[in-house]
């Protein structure tokens, strides 16, 4: 635990309420380690915490998982969130969502939703999905979510399977009459990790999906959001993972335990407490976890003297972990990283025919 606090509170968190999903998708960014149902806090922990987050400064949850309607209180967590003041988002894949259900969430207040999108087609959806039918009634909630007013993001990870229909896929949310569409390229974390052959686009299929956002902007402008997150592998520049570590979001599992970020279990030598034994308010001014990596006491060169620090501070430290075997290393997606060229004889071996089977999350 440090002495000095960091200047700003956290704006939002991320709940993943459990890591029970009815679907398998490939690119889950959830651990490989699943946590069991056991492991998971009951809704009276759940509320307590709303209630600190939000004495803490915290202005919006993300109820996510896993998939979030697998919890049966997800209600009753919707409405203590509100409660504590949060302005409620759940991201869902909508299964396991029924009309009576949705009908008990606007109840409770969700203010939200966000719902992930597979696939165009029920072929593509339930293929990566894992789940068969998923795709039909993933439609029908998300028309009964527009139809009953609710704002609705869809959110749309692509890869080399579906990128190709990306056209067709901010089409799609636009006529379901989603306010925002979010296509993400995939980030290679958790599950994602382990299908990165499988799921790495080209540079041909990446500057093309760039082409069709930009197509697409003005078609929509003032009637639907069109957010673009690139996949950073091609970038010169790495990302602001988290906006900073530790700066303006927390993430806790489904055990309560408080991360930085989704990935961060993946380091080692940290300790990251439960928010179950340790007050909210203690863990991010005053744990060792948090303060690993704030600021920029902790950089090495070419990070710790290089004019971009204060934009992508460093980038992401699960992936310098992942690509660099050195947490405190520069993003090897840096074009001025020693390690820069692991990222490049990846992207060299990207298949391009056939793509691997995938390793469904399971
Ligand atoms: Fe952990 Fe980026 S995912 S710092």
């Amino acid at each position: 635990m440090r002495d000095a606090p960091p200047s700003a509170p956290p704006i939002a968190l991320l709940a993943e309420l459990t890591h029970r999903c009815p679907l398998a998708c490939p690119y889950c960014s959830n651990p490989l380690d699943l946590l069991a149902r056991e492991a998971e806090l009951d809704t009276d922990a759940w509320a307590r915490i709303f209630d600190q987050a939000a004495a803490l400064g915290v202005l919006q949850v993300h109820l996510s998982g896993g998939e979030p309607a697998s919890r049966r209180d997800l209600e009753a967590l919707v409405a203590a969130a509100r409660r504590a003041g949060l302005y409620v988002n759940l991201i869902t894949s909508g299964i396991g969502l029924t009309e009576a259900r949705l009908d008990a969430l606007e109840a409770a207040g969700v203010d939200h939703v966000q719902l992930s999108l597979q696939g165009v087609t029920a072929a593509m959806a339930d293929r990566i999905g894992g789940y068969k039918g998923g795709y039909d009634r993933k439609l029908a909630i998300a028309r009964s979510i527009t139809a009953r007013g609710l704002p609705l993001t869809l959110n749309a990870v692509m890869h080399r399977e579906n990128i190709g229909d990306l056209r067709q896929a901010i089409d799609f949310a636009a006529d379901l009459g989603a306010r925002r569409i979010e296509v993400a390229c995939v980030q290679f974390y958790g599950w994602a990790l382990k299908n990165r052959s499988a799921l790495q686009p080209t540079r041909a299929q990446v500057d093309e999906a760039k082409r069709v956002v930009e197509a697409a902007r003005p078609q929509y402008h003032g009637r639907m959001v069109l957010d673009f997150v690139p996949p950073d592998y091609y970038a010169d520049y790495p990302k602001a993972c988290m906006g900073g570590w530790g700066s303006t979001g927390l993430n806790i599992a489904p055990d309560g335990t408080v991360l930085p970020c989704h990935a961060a279990a993946t380091l080692p030598g940290l300790v990251f407490p439960k928010a179950t034994e340790v007050p909210l308010a203690d863990i991010w001014y005053r744990s060792a976890a948090f303060d690993a990596y704030r600021g920029e006491d902790w950089m090495q060169e070419p990070c710790r003297s290089c004019d971009r620090r204060h934009i992508d501070h460093g980038g992401c430290r699960c992936q310098a972990l992942a690509l660099a075997g050195d947490a405190r290393a520069a993003d090897p997606v840096c074009r001025h990283s020693a390690h820069r060229g692991v990222v490049d004889r990846l992207l060299a071996d990207v298949p391009v025919g056939d793509s691997p089977a995938f390793a469904y999350r399971r």
